[in-house]
């Protein structure tokens, strides 16, 4: 008799064992994190904070796996990848939503912003967390804006008026408020991955680019550019997206904690990236491999006058009351 409850107790003790074990040993949701930067930049910072915060406070539940430099998609394929559920978080640039929603082409217009506050202001405002939620029609959530920063111009020749970039073929990302502001200039837009920008810089099948100070510093590009004009004509920011259906399939308790993360590396990343403007131009200026061209009043309001009517190209596309409120974020 003892015996016999000796097993059954035993036998209760091990289903236990066993249920317990299996419920340890269940999967930890995975979350893929595909960028195109360096790690050694706000984006690259950012997301190794979140997937720092996510094991310390969710190890065994959520794993994050980080695939930087281009190494899992290009920009150009991530959204399409996230829709088929082969990667779960990207940031990309707010110039690579075009096929998405027209909304987005506002960020992408020229001398929009007078600095990153402005943007800051306009992005928190109603208007901007209302961007947030322009496509999840087609299955994306948008789930914070993270900085980098204001663009600059780099190239093989110096750029201190527009007619210096007249004939001059310059890479953009896939946006057509991007290639109109080249055109504008009338320099020629070619629309390329960033992962393909240097070897095009190097070969000269272009002549220049425009983007932040972390990713001229960290893309090597001040080596092989000559120039480059601190003309802080746009921005570069991106929006940190998931697909719908992964986002809101997650149980409830554990997306609260997931966004919760995420909003702290957003903000990591956000301060980081006024800091690292700043230190990657001095890392610039040091290298002494590059000229940086600062414009006077008067050379600025030329590629102002030059690039302004691209505003009313898109005036409609975009919508003039979101074009107002942005702007107005300015005061
Ligand atoms: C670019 O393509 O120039 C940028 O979007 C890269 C990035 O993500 O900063």
């Amino acid at each position: 008799m003892l015996k016999k409850f000796t097993t059954l107790v035993a036998s209760a003790a091990l289903s236990v064992l066993l249920v317990s074990g299996v419920a340890q040993s269940a999967d930890p949701i995975t979350i893929k994190f595909a960028h195109v930067v360096a790690e050694n930049t706000p984006k690259g910072q950012m997301a190794v904070k979140f997937k720092d915060l996510i094991a310390e406070r969710l190890g065994g539940k959520v794993k994050v796996e980080v695939f930087p430099s281009s190494q899992l998609f290009d920009d150009d394929k991530v959204l399409q990848a996230m829709l088929l559920g082969d990667v779960q978080l990207a940031a990309p640039a707010l110039s690579k939503f075009e096929r998405y929603t027209p909304s987005l082409q506002l960020f992408d217009l020229p001398f929009l912003f007078k600095d990153m506050a402005a943007v800051q202001k306009f992005q928190s405002s109603d208007k901007g967390q209302a961007l947030l939620k322009s496509m999840e029609k087609k299955g994306l959530v948008g789930l914070g804006y993270l900085h980098n920063g204001l663009k600059q111009f780099t190239c093989s020749n110096a750029l201190r008026v527009p007619a210096d970039a007249a004939g001059k073929k310059f890479r953009v990302m896939p946006s057509d408020v991007l290639a109109a502001q080249f055109q504008s200039l009338k320099a020629i837009p070619l629309k390329k991955p960033f992962s393909e920008v240097f070897t095009l810089l190097e070969t000269k099948a272009i002549d220049g680019q425009e983007n932040t100070y972390s990713n001229i510093y960290s893309q090597k590009y001040f080596e092989i550019q000559p120039y480059i004009t601190e003309s802080n004509h746009g921005l570069l920011d991106y929006m940190v997206v998931s697909s719908t259906e992964f986002w809101m399939g997650m149980p409830a308790d554990i997306r609260t904690e997931v966004k919760k993360a995420l909003d702290e590396a957003i903000a990591y990343g956000n301060d980081l990236s006024g800091k690292k403007d700043l230190s990657d131009r001095q890392l610039i200026v040091d290298s002494k491999r590059t000229e940086i061209l600062t414009l006077t009043a008067a050379e600025r309001a030329q590629w102002v006058e030059a690039m302004k009517p691209v505003w009313k190209q898109f005036e409609e596309k975009i919508g003039k009351d979101l074009i107002d409120a942005a702007y107005n974020s300015n005061n």
